[in-house]
């Protein structure tokens, strides 16, 4: 997929389909006024047959008077006042299917005049990236499939030209982001194994000049004194691997971000087996550490004055003669002993390892990723990611981050409260705290392992992937991530 900004007369610019975009009560953007201007008024008269008239949707038109363009796309774009950059991207995105459709390739959209431009245009420029992704490892795309989008110009006033081609090269590289993250994601758990995505980490060291990776084998893990995590692997027959990807973007003494993700690729619970319904799902149960790999793309792609590391821990949690059983006590790296009440509480017993061993880099600030609680989804649903912080700095910059990327999250409590529930006869604390807020005691273990830097912890097990017909990964929340990092390392971006 490639991006591009044009300028220049848009009604004597060539394209297979012009997008210009109208508001409610056939409010013209100055681009829509303009081909409106050139083609004698044919816009308006179209909008005057009434189809657009709830202000969404979208409108077809062919053969405009004094338009070079093939066809005009008019985009349904609601209030002017309420327009932002996520619903001009919402909006794009349902043209943009039926292009493809259409088996339409390529387009030209006009941004609209007084919107934020940097936003707007990385919005649009993340949607149309997004728009052609296929998943197409295991399954070859059917004869008649959509066409996924190969070219999207984007047609500026000259005044927003800076602004939207740093957009646009942040789209591209977040896009590729979010599109690794997915495939990750996607994959099934016979193939995205931990071996799997310590391959990947290589390959996208050998790929990217300013990326390392450094893999940690059961062995090393083993020296290190990594109880906890070993424990959920020793229950499979796929190996274990701790992987470490290094981005030296910033100076040499800037303490660096670090991100932790859940790398489960795949989850049957182990001895605490989970129901068969929906289980093939907890493929995606290495969504946290598909959104490092993600987030760590795009960063070094953006090419951020920052310092970036991303671990992530990978193991299987299967049942086995050899895997943890309800009751067993754990010694974590910590050295905190851990009672495991439920073997299918795995994503913090890899977790608190990993957020041990990040000490290590003297963190600015850890970020960890997790499909860690159903109980996230019970209590959010599918739209935010929980989030979890006793810092609130660090809360407002994580909420405003997910706003302005369109990938929001949810604060949830984190209180000292909550924490006896985890209180153990047999170990300093046990794997799981009850029925009640599962999703907060699952963060509440996490705490008592990063008390050494700032730390905020992301639920994802409502977001990470959709349900249904359009079944797939995400790929969030890497926008979110991006965007955090984006304003971390201070760059530019014209807004
Ligand atoms: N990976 C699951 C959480 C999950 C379940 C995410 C369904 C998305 C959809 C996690 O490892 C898990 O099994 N958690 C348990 C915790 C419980 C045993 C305290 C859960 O949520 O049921
Ligand atoms: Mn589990
Ligand atoms: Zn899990």
């Amino acid at each position: 997929m490639e991006l591009k900004i044009v300028g220049g007369d848009l009604a004597k610019a060539k394209t297979p389909c012009l997008i210009i975009g109208v508001f409610d009560k056939h409010k013209l953007s100055a681009p829509a006024a303009a081909v409106d201007a050139a083609s004698d008024g044919a816009v308006v008269k179209l909008l005057r047959r009434g189809d657009l008239d709830g202000g969404k949707g979208w409108l077809m038109a062919y053969d405009l008077p004094g338009v070079a363009a093939e066809r005009v796309l008019l985009l349904g774009l609601g209030k002017r006042k309420e327009c932002d950059a996520a619903k001009l991207a919402k909006a794009l995105g349902t043209a943009l299917s039926r292009l493809a459709e259409t088996h339409i390739t390529k387009a030209l959209l006009a941004l609209p005049d007084r919107l934020d431009d940097y936003a707007c245009a990385r919005a649009v420029g993340l949607k149309a990236v997004e728009s052609a992704y296929r998943y197409e490892r295991t399954k070859a795309p059917k004869e008649d499939a959509p066409t996924p989008l190969a070219r999207l110009e984007l047609w500026v006033e000259k005044a927003q030209r800076d602004a939207a081609e740093r957009a646009l090269a942040h789209a591209d590289a977040i896009g590729a982001g979010v599109a690794l993250a997915r495939e990750l994601g996607n994959l099934p758990g016979n193939i995205c194994t931990p071996g799997y995505l310590a391959e990947q980490a290589l390959k996208l060291a050998d790929a990217h000049a300013a990326l390392s990776t450094e893999v940690l084998d059961e062995a090393a893990m083993e020296g290190l004194g990594m109880g906890a995590l070993l424990s959920v692997s020793r229950g499979s027959r796929q190996p274990a691997k701790l992987i470490k990807m290094t981005y030296q973007g910033g100076g040499t003494d800037a303490k660096p971000v670090v991100l932790v993700g859940k790398g489960l690729t795949f989850d049957a619970g182990g001895i605490s087996i989970k129901p068969a319904a929906d289980m093939d799902e907890m493929k995606y149960d290495m969504a946290g550490g598909a959104s490092v790999f993600g987030a760590v793309l795009a960063a070094v792609r953006m090419g951020l004055p920052i310092n970036l590391i991303g671990v992530v821990p990978a193991s299987e949690n299967l049942p086995d003669g050899d895997a943890n059983k309800p009751g067993d006590v754990v010694t974590s790296l910590s050295g905190q002993t851990i009672e495991i009440l439920n073997t299918d509480a795995e994503g913090r017993l890899i977790l608190c390892d990993a957020l041990t061993y990040v000490e290590r880099f003297e963190p600015d600030v850890v970020l960890d990723m997790a499909t860690l609680t159903g109980a996230c989804i019970v209590a959010l649903g599918r739209h935010p990611s929980g989030l979890f912080t006793a810092d609130d700095k660090l809360a407002r910059e994580l909420t405003e981050a997910g706003e302005a990327a369109a990938d929001r999250v949810w604060r949830m409590p984190l209180w000292e409260d909550y924490q006896q529930q985890l209180d153990s006869n047999f170990a300093d604390m046990a794997n799981i705290g009850g029925r009640d807020a599962g999703a907060v005691t699952a963060a509440c273990f996490l705490s008592r392992f990063t008390k050494a830097y700032p730390w905020a912890h992301l639920d994802i097990a409502g977001t990470a992937w959709v349900k249904g017909k359009e079944k797939g990964a995400t790929g969030r929340p890497v926008p979110l991530l991006a965007e955090f990092l984006i304003r971390r390392s201070g760059v530019e971006t014209g807004a």
